[in-house]
């Protein structure tokens, strides 16, 4: 394959994985690395993820595996969770950001796996997007953000589970959920028993525990507003075309008929199968910037299931502008 001979030549190629497209470089090479971080304009206290293809690779890069990640890895992998582990071996401090820990997967996708076998070595590789903007779903969202900053992108159309994985930190005990995503904290608990979910996950006041959380996240260019009431989702819209505004609606199947006085009125999924939310989640968020809107009110979902995760990347698209339920 063409892209792990540009990846053993330090280049940054993005990939498909089963969640969303990611932007992988050999995760040894500090060179091969920089080039991530500049390509995204992301900021560099924000570490990577590593891309691993057999369970061989992990005690190359992991210094202790405790049995709370071996019995994750053993039930998830490959699939949508990130570990968080003590870090060793020859990683480039550029991957971790300058912590003592890694966070570590591997995709459930055979493009993904495949790459990462012949690359030969374990693949840093963050969401191939540019930094702050919705994840890429499709080849053609990577081509749009970072078509000139890279050597290559490997199309294998839309990616399927829609969001980033789940990211645990696996160095406390019980283990700390940092990101909800693709595994469901149900899932984590019927594994585990109860598990820590990080305080800045409910509240926006702790510190950060998972640096990426403290950066607006999955952003369209227009203003986003979550509105927990599909009452005041309706005053709200007649309000905004009062103003003149253009206005995009983000809403499902079951209530896309509903917005008679929207500009756009675009449908992610089907509410009663919030997977299906997800896999769209992020191309209708791109969408928005495509039709100009001023103005997007999207629904909201219930926290439960893989719609943790679309809540959590739904609150972060709107910058805290979440109107309550009453
Ligand atoms: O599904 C995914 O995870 C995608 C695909 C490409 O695999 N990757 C992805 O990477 O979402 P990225 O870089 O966009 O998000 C990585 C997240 C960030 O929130 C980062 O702060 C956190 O993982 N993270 C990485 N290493 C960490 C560590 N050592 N400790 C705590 N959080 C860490
Ligand atoms: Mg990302």
């Amino acid at each position: 394959m063409e892209a792990a001979d540009l990846l053993k030549k330090e280049e940054v190629v993005a990939f498909p994985t089963e969640t969303v497209y990611g932007l992988g470089a050999n995760a040894y090479s500090s060179e091969a690395v920089q080039k991530i971080y500049e390509a995204k304009g992301r900021p560099s206290d924000n570490p990577l993820i590593i891309h691993i293809a057999e369970e061989a690779m992990l005690a190359e890069v992991a210094a202790v595996i405790p049995e709370s990640a071996k019995k994750l890895i053993e039930r998830f992998w490959p699939g949508p969770l990130t570990v968080v582990l003590p870090k060793k071996g020859p990683l480039s401090p550029l991957v971790t950001a300058g912590l003592d820990t890694v966070g570590i997967r591997m995709p459930n996708h055979p493009i993904a796996l495949a790459l990462i076998k012949l690359a030969g070595v374990p693949l840093a590789a963050p969401s191939a997007n540019r930094s702050g903007k919705p994840s890429p779903t499709q080849g053609r969202h990577v081509v749009h953000d970072l078509k000139d900053r890279i050597a290559g992108v490997v199309d294998a159309g839309p990616t399927g589970v829609g969001v980033e994985s789940t990211v645990v930190d696996c160095t406390t005990n019980p283990v700390t959920l940092l990101r909800p995503g693709g595994i469901t904290l149900e899932e984590l608990e019927d594994t585990l028993g109860p598990i820590r979910v990080d305080p800045h996950l409910e509240k926006n006041t702790a510190v950060p525990r998972s640096p990426g959380m403290k950066y607006t996240h999955y952003a369209p260019n227009a203003p986003l507003v979550l509105v927990e009431s599909f009452e005041k989702l309706e005053k709200l819209l007649k309000q905004a075309k009062e103003e003149g505004k253009v206005v995009g609606i983000l809403t499902t199947e079951e209530r896309q008929s509903f917005y008679k006085e929207a500009d756009y009125v675009l449908s992610c999924g089907r509410r009663a199968e919030l997977a299906t939310v997800a896999s769209h989640l992020y191309d209708c968020l791109r969408q928005f910037d495509q039709l100009n809107v001023d103005l997007i009110l999207s629904e909201a979902f219930p926290v439960k299931g893989v719609g943790e995760a679309i809540m959590n990347r739904l609150q972060k698209a709107a910058g805290g502008n979440t109107v309550k339920a009453d």
